[in-house]
């Protein structure tokens, strides 16, 4: 889960790093009450989207007065950046930057280990610098346990080839830092550009935080959930902890295994192309190993829940969870639905028991049901079903 930059700068304020104010505004009205409260002649606007390379959009602007402040506010607020619709504005006080670094750690999946980068030329074009002089970005892995102490601190500093003398202070914020990742159940901290002030101070001036949706359980992130523009169902879905994505399209997908679901929706697009109202999948809804009748039902009411649902794709690949369980929990399901079991279920079975299977939902009879052989028959019904013919 991403965070949004004044959501990452929380945090790294309690670490005990040090930021600049900044107040969120989703209007210029409010954007200019944020800058009469700060109390700063000049004040820098910056859109709230979690994505980067805000600035070389012109999602970053610097203003002076109160009307170019309106102004500028106006103008972002709205923006499109990179597919993101700008909602919220931070205004911040304008910093006199001298140097700008970049810092940053993150999981290196492939090495298996936490990894730390840091450059001496950061700012926002650190992504150029890391393909054309990769020796201006130092890399070092990090030991899980110790992170960044005082002594690993120092050595970054050192290899980035900042002088002795600001080692001392970097080494601080490198700290700093490793406590947001670890403490936060982190898989990236980024700071770009850690700055250095007029006044030999050292400031993060922006921030990327992803966290790990896995430790969601030992934090209280409904706060990052509410403003992650997470639909009703989706909230829904995760509080029943099903791996729920809402789409646009007209197809319901239930399916185990993410690559499974994946090759659904593929396939259930390809099927509706040339179909009155070209169908599309409906969510992305992976119900994983061991699909109970209750997990089955959770799935089901979701999707069925869902107003612009018109037929329901099940695709199920019988493996450790064998065709007999998921189809008595299919039969089950809708038992437990009851009248809200109100749309056409197409059944894909394959794999661990897939004729004792079938020969459940065959006996079952259930009016809704329709069982095909293949993942493509099945996509083609459904999709079918869900253009009304
Ligand atoms: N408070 C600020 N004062 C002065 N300049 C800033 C301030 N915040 C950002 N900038 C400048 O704008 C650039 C882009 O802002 P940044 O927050 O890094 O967004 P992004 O990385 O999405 O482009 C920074 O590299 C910095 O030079
Ligand atoms: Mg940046």
């Amino acid at each position: 889960m991403d965070l949004l930059e004044y959501q990452a700068r929380a945090l790294f304020g309690e670490a005990g790093l040090p930021v600049l104010p900044g107040i969120v505004a989703r209007t210029p009205d409010e954007a200019v009450a944020a800058r009469a409260h700060l109390g700063a002649e000049v004040v820098v606007v910056k859109a709230q989207v979690r994505t980067g390379g805000r600035g070389k959009a012109g999602g970053v602007k610097l203003a002076r007065g109160y009307d170019e402040l309106a102004e500028i506010a106006r103008g972002i607020l709205g923006m499109d950046i990179k597919g993101h619709t700008v909602e919220e504005v931070m205004v911040c006080p304008a910093a006199e930057i001298a140097e700008e670094y970049y810092f940053s750690i993150l999981l290196d999946r492939a090495a298996g280990c936490y990894l730390a980068m840091c450059s001496k030329e950061g700012g926002m074009d650190i992504e150029t610098l890391a393909v054309e002089r990769p020796e201006a970005l130092v890399r070092l892995p990090l030991d899980a346990h110790t992170g960044i102490d005082e002594n690993v601190g120092r050595e970054i500093a050192a290899r980035a080839g900042f002088p002795e003398e600001d080692h001392a202070a970097l080494a601080e914020v490198c700290q700093a830092l490793w406590r947001v990742f670890r403490d936060n159940d982190a898989t990236l901290v980024e700071v770009n550009p850690l700055v250095k002030l007029a006044d030999g101070s050292l400031s993060a001036l922006d921030g990327k935080v992803t966290l790990d949706g896995n430790a969601d359980f030992r934090h209280d992130w409904s706060a990052y959930h509410a403003s992650s523009g997470e639909t009703e169902l989706e909230k829904q879905a995760r509080a029943l902890d099903l791996n729920y994505v809402h789409l646009s399209g007209s197809v319901g997908i239930i399916g185990n295994g993410a690559g499974l679901v994946m090759s659904t929706l593929d396939v259930v697009e390809r099927a509706g192309r040339d179909l009155p109202g070209s169908p599309k999948p409906a969510n992305f809804l992976d119900i994983g190993g061991g699909a109970s009748s209750q997990v089955m039902a959770n799935g089901l009411r979701i999707i069925m829940s869902d107003p612009q649902v018109r037929s329901v794709f099940v695709n199920v690949f019988g493996g450790i969870t064998a065709c007999n369980d998921v189809a008595t929990g299919i039969v089950h399901a809708l038992e437990l639905l009851g009248d809200e079991a109100r749309l056409p279920i197409v059944v894909r079975l394959d794999g661990n028991s897939v004729e004792v299977g079938k020969a459940i939902l065959e006996e079952a009879d259930h009016p809704l049901i329709r069982i095909e052989d293949t993942m493509d028959q099945a996509a083609a019904t459904a999709a079918r079903l869900a253009s009304g013919l």
